[in-house]
């Protein structure tokens, strides 16, 4: 990656000779040298200005030395509206901005380019704005349907994860700015986000929920780690010397910096010691007037380095990290190229996200796509259908520069084809199902030739009240996998008025579709699909474009089903607050492919309108690797892009192991009748496993079947080999 290594230097001209030839050479100062000369001219005060916030998203420079301030943004999916001081959006900036699909609509593209896409319009528009760091990716595993975050984050797999997120960051890091991997670690439940303490086995900490950070730090040359509000086997995970210190920058051999969630920290001498390099946030107690010499990591640390209490190498070690990500994206020296914002070229990447994102779940009859010249009237219902969406979620908020709805995506694409419109259900705190909006819905829907439906879960009961956020949100996670406010009795009755019935879902994951599926011939899962997302949509449902998202996270028949519910604790112990992870390795799929219990919508689904064929599988192992190659064909009549997935599946081994677990795939886009050979090489890493009894990452001599396929649950083509 091009800011990997530190290339910028400077030159200083050191004759004062009038002679020109007779100049001695210049002298090149390493960025090494040149942060170890402004730490010696720093006072103790300035340094410790730099390691907490100056204000809702800022932290303190020292102008006398050039140093600006640091200044960071949310989020994950789009540039955040910006803030005064005081935390209070400020209405009169232009500060609108691309809203992107959020994270997990982008990793159900499976396709790491986009990955790279979508991050470079996210550090363009950071960039613009004037930011030095943006606050993303999100990349906690997602362990529960139920976690109010899922819509920011990407998967339940860690190599899906580790593959979208390196590429967000070099895209992101592409821009000149720094990027932001978040929560580390273990922060999969906003049930006591702040106070919950998660236990989890060393084999679930290394198999499944470090991979994705450490593929970050590792391959992705992240600049900067949040830590996250949970703790961690009894420590703040935010001031945890084991994460922050041992695994990350021992370990893994993290060079930049480490900030805190907002209000993460929870004491001085803690944090210091901990690795902890920024402490951020906003005491909103303090608010209007936040007086930031009060955090943990400012006056009180003053005190303790004076009275020799804390030695001052610790505060330097702080400022050498911060100073280093600050010289790599030449906040300080050099030039940063210029951002762009709300570009044609960020919409159309924020198009085509959405489009390689949405899912096609079901697809009864070939109901899809619709036939314009045969379809008179179409009825759209749902409050989802003409609903914005940009502005809620919490700290991932974006004022979108315009957001297309699905009622308006379809709108522009309809033709002659009218179509009418009527919500069905309503947004508000305990909603149930209406009648009067049923029966409304009911006629309209019964009078047209199809029913495109629209709704499932939401940002809140007002999307744009912060306190009022509910169902895919900060600081909240579902009550549980059902539609809320009586969508299945809508849907219910909708199906009963007309048969043609297409449900599109939004939302960050699986809800339970029992009620209804099957009676319902289409069902879409649309995410958050950005401000693009109702022409994406639209061009789906019309045919002009091929679905080809596949899910990042197994759709579970129902809640009691699934892994977290099975065998682990969900959302834990409320009165000790201890959540803890007995569901350990067998996340998503590894569950349930190894414990033979059936999802609604396997791991890795997703539908096109045309079909795939495997064939030729070739397996050439060597002495520390394995070349597998095989070829994917169109066979239908349309052009398309099929994913094509390999897992490995190990024979009898040393310790029980998941059934089969993702160790590569590739989206592949063919003609109709094309065929192209795939290969992907298999090293070493891809048998391992982590034992917890040797502390090592280990291979067990033994069989390993190669099954590549389609989803988790569709293997087309296997092989055998033995490692
Ligand atoms: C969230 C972070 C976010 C930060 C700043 C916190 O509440 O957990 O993800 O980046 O706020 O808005």
């Amino acid at each position: 990656m091009k800011h990997n290594k530190i290339v910028m230097t400077f030159f200083i001209c050191i004759s004062t000779s009038l002679n020109l030839k007779a100049q001695k050479p210049a002298v090149e100062l390493s960025v090494e040298t040149k942060i170890e000369a402004l730490i010696k001219k720093m006072t103790l005060e300035e340094k410790v200005y730099m390691i907490h916030a100056n204000s809702s998203f800022t932290s303190g420079g020292v102008k006398r030395l050039g140093i600006p301030e640091l200044v960071t943004s949310d989020g994950p999916h789009g540039v955040r509206p910006e803030f005064g001081r005081d935390w209070n959006l400020d209405n009169n900036s232009l500060d609108s901005g691309t809203y992107l699909p959020t994270g997990i609509c982008l990793a159900a593209t499976w396709n790491s380019e986009l990955g790279y896409a979508f991050g470079s319009v996210l550090g363009s528009e950071a960039n613009y704005r004037g930011k030095d760091i943006i606050l993303g990716p999100g990349i906690n595993i997602i362990r529960s349907p139920l976690n109010g975050r899922n819509f920011e984050y990407q998967s339940e797999d860690p190599f899906l994860v580790s593959k979208m997120a390196v590429g967000y960051i070099k895209g992101v890091q592409s821009q000149g700015v720094s990027a932001c991997v978040k929560h580390f670690i273990a922060n999969n439940q906003e049930t006591k986000r702040t106070s919950i303490d998660v236990q989890m086995s060393d084999r679930a900490m290394r198999e499944i929920y470090l991979p994705g950070f450490k593929a970050a730090v590792q391959l992705g040359g992240v600049n900067t780690v949040m830590g996250s509000y949970n703790k961690f086997r009894g420590q703040w995970a935010s001031e945890n010397n084991f994460l922050l210190t041992q695994i990350l920058k021992k370990e893994w051999g993290f060079k930049g910096m480490v900030m805190s969630d907002w209000d993460a920290v929870h004491s001085t001498v803690q944090a210091l010691w901990s690795g902890l390099d920024l402490e951020m946030g906003t005491d909103l107690h303090m608010l209007p007037n936040p007086d930031y010499s009060k955090f943990f990591m400012a006056d009180s640390v003053l005190k303790l380095v004076k009275a020799g209490k804390i030695p001052e190498y610790i505060i330097d070690e702080k400022i050498r990290r911060k100073l280093y990500i600050m010289f790599k994206t030449n906040m300080i020296d050099g030039k940063r190229i210029k951002g762009q914002y709300n570009t044609p070229a960020h919409q159309k990447t924020a198009l085509q996200v959405a489009s390689e994102g949405i899912v096609l779940l079901k697809n009864r009859d070939k109901i899809l796509p619709i036939n314009k010249t045969e379809t008179r009237k179409i009825a759209v219902i749902g409050y989802n259908a003409d609903r914005k969406q940009s502005m809620g979620g919490g700290s991932s908020q974006v004022r979108a520069f315009y957001e297309i709805t699905a009622l308006q995506g379809i709108r522009n694409i309809a033709g002659k084809t009218e179509i009418v419109y009527a919500p069905g259900y309503e947004i508000k705190r305990d909603a149930k199902a209406n009648p009067e909006l049923i029966k409304n819905a009911v006629s309209i829907a019964a009078a047209a030739d199809m029913v495109i439906y629209v709704g499932g879960s939401t940002h809140g009961y007002d999307y744009s009240v912060w306190s009022d956020n509910a169902y895919d949100a900060e600081d909240t996670d579902k009550p549980d996998m059902n539609l809320p406010f009586g969508q299945d009795e809508l849907i219910m009755a909708l199906v009963k008025a007309n048969p043609k019935l297409v449900v599109v879902l939004m939302g960050g994951g699986a809800l339970d579709m029992n009620k209804w599926l099957d009676e319902t011939p289409a069902v879409i899962q649309s995410w958050y699909p950005g401000m693009e997302g109702g022409n994406a949509l639209a061009k789906i449902l019309f045919g002009e474009l091929n679905p080809s998202g596949k899910l990042p996270v197994t759709f579970p028949n129902k809640l009691a089903d699934h892994p977290s519910q099975q065998m682990g604790e969900y959302p834990g112990n409320l009165d000790k607050l201890t959540v803890h992870y007995y569901d350990d390795i067998y996340v998503g799929y590894r569950y349930y492919d190894t414990y033979n219990v059936q999802p609604q919508f396997a791991f890795g689904h997703g539908l096109s309108y045309t079909t795939f064929e495997y064939g030729n599988l070739k397996l050439i192992p060597t002495t520390d690797k394995v070349i597998v190659s095989f070829t994917i064909k169109n066979t239908g009549d349309k052009a398309g892009a099929e994913v094509a997935q390999l897992y490995i599946k190990p024979g009898t081994s040393l310790l029980p192991r998941p059934e089969k677990e993702l160790k590569e795939f590739t989206k592949i886009f063919l003609q109709p009748g094309e065929s192209k050979t795939v290969s992907f090489t298999l090293n070493k890493d891809a048998f391992m496993y982590y034992n917890d009894v040797l502390h090592a990452w280990v291979m067990d001599k033994i069989n390993y079947d190669i099954l590549v396929g389609s989803t988790s649950r569709d293997i087309r083509i296997s092989g055998k080999i033995k490692m």
